[in-house]
């Protein structure tokens, strides 16, 4: 038979190519369209412009084995493709913090022109609801007498793990108005579901709510959380035994319950205040969504806040070393990431920031400019500063020996806005240590001053 796509995926940003080589590996034809010539020239030569743990592997055997494909060449894509999914970017537009949706308007009619038989036309990128309905409309408008349906089908791929996330998916949401539509959708995933994968269908409203509830309510999490390790900071109490005795209970989960620098990335900021603006435009406000946003929004000031304070009051002519700059272990990405506001912030009281992180720093150069220094290794950022700000829970950086620590830190001074280390450890290996809702424990005593006390 032929040997033409059965799945067109419009943008191979982020969602899009995870979606698309997924797509593949479950064993579809599929072609990934990009009007950027450079991305699909780098793309079809294998090389992958995002980081993704997993992704370049699954690109490139799907590409040999001739199931994926790159084009700029939008009609060729769709020429058989019974599937059309848009998976472009939904930023936050500037003016108002509505999402912008004028690239998934743009690819709505650039399908509409080349599309000349029935298809599903799916949105992926995650959209306000009533978007479908637009598609629509657009489609209608471009192409009248096209027979076509839409479709909502939104993604909860996380960074960092986003191949095993549309694998293994927790679940699968469509939103269809028609049997036809839907019938198509359930196929394109029966690969998963007959993997016992459970797959939710739904309206197309209902699929482009569930999306916006999961993530502002999984930032609804984070914030809470945040906010009680701030009053066990001023009560006593610690935020670690307070995260396992709620989350164990069934009913509420114990993920996302780690304190931190609040949640950063290009998700949860874009989308909590998409809400938001659902809710007013609806004129039924997302109110616990708004108090999410205030929370996460006073968190680079605490967090500042604890570093001077560790400092002793003030970080100005203090060498700090800053380590972590993405919003998350495992990705590259530092957009709204805390770590960064936390360095302009350091900057701006006079203090000189050496930073280093594995994957972040490029992106990190592109905000910060020369603001602060971006060292080649983590022993170069630690070595010789006065005192050491973990903001990101790599790795590399929890494995790191604490003796390795002290000994090329001037003063043994760790603010650990993560609480990767344990509060025994650290007393043990003789640390100033400041982590998040947790009891801080000051320098011991110099030894001569111990004996003498
Ligand atoms: C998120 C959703 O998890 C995913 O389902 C959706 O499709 C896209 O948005 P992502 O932005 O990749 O994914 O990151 P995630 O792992 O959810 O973390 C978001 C932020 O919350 C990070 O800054 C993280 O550090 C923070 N976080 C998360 C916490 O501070 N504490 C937690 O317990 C969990």
């Amino acid at each position: 038979g032929s040997s033409a796509p059965q799945v067109a995926v419009i943008g191979t940003g982020y969602v899009g190519l995870v979606s698309g080589a997924c797509l593949a590996e479950a064993g579809w034809r599929v072609a990934c369209v990009d009007q950027v010539e450079a991305k699909i020239t780098k793309l079809k030569a294998g090389v992958i412009p995002i980081y993704e743990p997993g992704l370049d592997e699954v690109v490139v055997r799907n590409a040999e084995a001739g199931r994926l494909t790159f084009t700029t060449d939008i009609a060729e894509a769709l020429r058989e493709a019974q599937i059309v999914i848009i998976a472009v970017g939904t930023p936050t537009r500037k003016l108002d913090g509505n999402a912008d949706l004028q690239y998934v308007y743009a690819a709505s009619r650039d399908i509409a022109r080349s599309l000349k038989h029935y298809a599903v036309v799916v949105t992926k990128s995650t959209v306000p609801a009533g978007t479908g309905n637009e598609v629509r409309r657009i489609i209608e408008r471009e192409n009248p007498g096209l027979d076509f349906d839409v479709a909502s089908n939104p993604e909860f791929l996380r960074e960092g793990n986003a191949v095993s996330d549309f694998m293994k998916p927790d679940r699968i949401v469509i939103g269809t108005d028609s049997a036809r539509a839907r019938e198509r959708l359930e196929a394109l995933y029966r690969p998963f579901t007959d993997q016992g994968f459970e797959l939710i269908s739904t309206d197309i409203i209902s699929s482009e709510l569930i999306k916006y509830a999961a993530n502002t309510f999984l930032a609804t999490k984070v914030s809470f959380i945040n906010e009680m390790a701030d009053i066990c900071e001023k009560v006593g109490g610690d935020i670690g035994a307070i995260s396992r005795g709620m989350g164990s209970d069934k009913r509420i989960g114990r993920e996302f319950l780690k304190p931190g620098p609040g949640y950063g990335g290009s998700c949860f900021p874009k989308d909590t205040l998409a809400m938001v603006h659902i809710g007013e435009k609806a004129l039924s406000p997302a109110t616990i969504v708004e108090a999410v946003i205030t929370v996460n929004r006073s968190r680079p000031h605490r967090m500042v806040a604890k570093v001077v304070q560790a400092a002793g009051g003030s970080v100005d002519g203090k060498t700090i070393a800053l380590l972590g700059l993405t919003f998350k272990p495992n990705t590259d990405d530092v957009r709204d990431s805390v770590a960064v506001l936390v360095a302009e912030q350091l900057v701006q009281k006079g203090a000189t920031v050496r930073a280093f992180d594995p994957k972040g720093m490029e992106h990190a150069r592109e905000m910060l400019g020369d603001a602060i220094t971006y060292c080649p290794t983590m022993a170069d950022a630690i070595g010789d500063a006065d005192l050491c700000v973990l903001a990101t829970e790599w790795e590399e950086f929890v494995r790191f020996p604490l003796e390795g620590y002290r000994e090329a830190l001037r003063n043994p001074i760790l603010v650990d806005l993560r609480n990767v280390f344990s509060l025994e450890a650290m007393a043990e290996a003789g640390f100033e240590y400041h982590s998040i809702g947790r009891t801080s424990i000051q320098a011991p005593l110099p030894e001569t001053l111990a004996r003498s006390a």
